[in-house]
């Protein structure tokens, strides 16, 4: 759909400079934009804004504002454009979206807000952005999700996170995006994930987590997510995995990466990998990339090429307490038999005795 509309766009001509047409878009076209195709499309890129234009025309669908150095986003900034389907606003300088800065846009669809410096998202942010289907709010200076970050986002599907410094993420919130296919957090601060931060998230197909720090996820972490299809994971901190977190993951089939991970190459993590790799709908797609990090001996090694020897110790210890389980209980019993014997022999002897002292009687 987007894909059309942009090239739509590459398609039409450029504006036609009569005199009469450009005197009759300068009142609508601000000075430093390109505003064609019958006045939809208002192209502002790179004009060294650094606020938002006062000119758009009213029946615009797309507006690039991209790469200016807009720094403020005043509460009802487009309240005169309220056909908005695209708005393009990334690379600017925007610290601050006043609370309605996006208010009644009810046909936006894509807004773009990656490569600015905004740090906080109020309950405000997002009213008026109901029809929101995509999100980018990448390489920004968020440093933590609550509740109230994404409030009225009831329609979205995908929503870019990455490259920003979240190291916290409150229970609950998502539990608007009940629809969101698509969440992307690459790049991240987080150090753990916990039961309820994705809560809400059951149409969740994609959730790219890598290139944080995570050592730990909770058993429950992604038991909502019930059409979770890839779940990446690849370079965090994890040395080992709970067998039941991804087993909670209750989705037809689900790709999971976990390359860039320091693993601690033991049995168990043996077990566990073993384990997971036979649960039908769980697809450890990297698996012949892992590597380990400790034991010291096995540094850098992949996990492929040691695994069968993980649990050599363990075997033979087994087998070392099952032989001498073994030998012990055959001592026991050949100690058993030998004294058996032996009493035997004493009775018979005892009863010869007998027999013998009678024979004399006989005598
Ligand atoms: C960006 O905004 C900050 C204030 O928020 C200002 O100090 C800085 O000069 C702006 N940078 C540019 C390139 O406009
Ligand atoms: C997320 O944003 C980054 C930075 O703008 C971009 O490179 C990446 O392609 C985006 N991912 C998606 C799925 O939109
Ligand atoms: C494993 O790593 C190699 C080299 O980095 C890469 O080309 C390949 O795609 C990786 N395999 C998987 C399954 O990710």
């Amino acid at each position: 759909m987007e894909l059309l509309f942009l090239l739509l766009l590459l398609l039409l001509p450029p504006p036609v400079l009569t005199e009469a047409t450009s005197g009759s878009h300068s009142s609508w076209c601000e000075r430093g934009c390109d505003c064609r195709g019958d006045l939809k499309f208002t192209i502002c890129s790179r004009a060294l804004f650094t606020r938002l234009p006062g000119r758009v025309p009213p029946n615009t669908e797309l507006l690039d504002l991209s790469d200016n150095h807009i720094s403020v986003v005043p509460r009802g900034s487009f309240c005169k454009t309220r056909k908005l389907r695209f708005l393009l606003l990334q690379n600017n300088n925007i610290s601050a979206v006043e609370d309605g800065g996006f208010s009644q846009m009810e046909f936006l669809q894509k807004l773009d807000l990656s490569w600015n410096r905004i740090s906080a998202l109020t309950a405000g942010f997002s009213a008026g952005l109901a029809f929101l289907r995509e999100l980018q709010l990448a390489h920004n200076r968020l440093d933590g999700l609550d509740s109230r970050s994404f409030l009225h986002l009831d329609r979205l599907q995908r929503l870019n996170l990455s490259s920003n410094a979240i190291r916290t993420i409150q229970v609950r919130s998502f539990s608007s995006m009940s629809g969101l296919r698509q969440l992307h957090l690459r790049g991240n601060r987080l150090r753990s994930l916990r039961s309820g931060m994705f809560s809400m998230l059951r149409s969740l197909e994609v959730l790219d987590l890598s290139g944080n720090q995570i050592a730990v996820a909770d058993t429950a972490s992604f038991k909502p997510l019930t059409s979770l299809a890839l779940l990446d994971l690849a370079d965090n901190r994890m040395s080992t995995v709970g067998f039941k977190t991804f087993l909670g993951i209750q989705a037809y089939s689900t790709h999971i990466l976990l390359e860039g991970n320091p693993w601690t190459c033991d049995c168990d993590l043996h077990r566990v990998f073993r384990k997971l790799r036979g649960v039908q709908r769980l697809f450890l797609d990297d698996y012949s990339n892992l590597t380990c990090r400790a034991p010291a001996p096995l540094g850098d090694h992949r996990l492929i090429d040691v695994d069968t020897e993980l649990c050599l110790a363990e075997t033979v210890t087994v087998l070392i307490i099952t032989v001498t389980v073994v030998i012990t209980l055959l001592a026991a019993m050949l100690v058993g038999e030998r004294k058996r014997r032996k009493k035997k022999t004493t009775t018979t002897r005892h009863w010869t005795q007998q027999g013998d002292v009678s024979d004399e009687s006989d005598y």
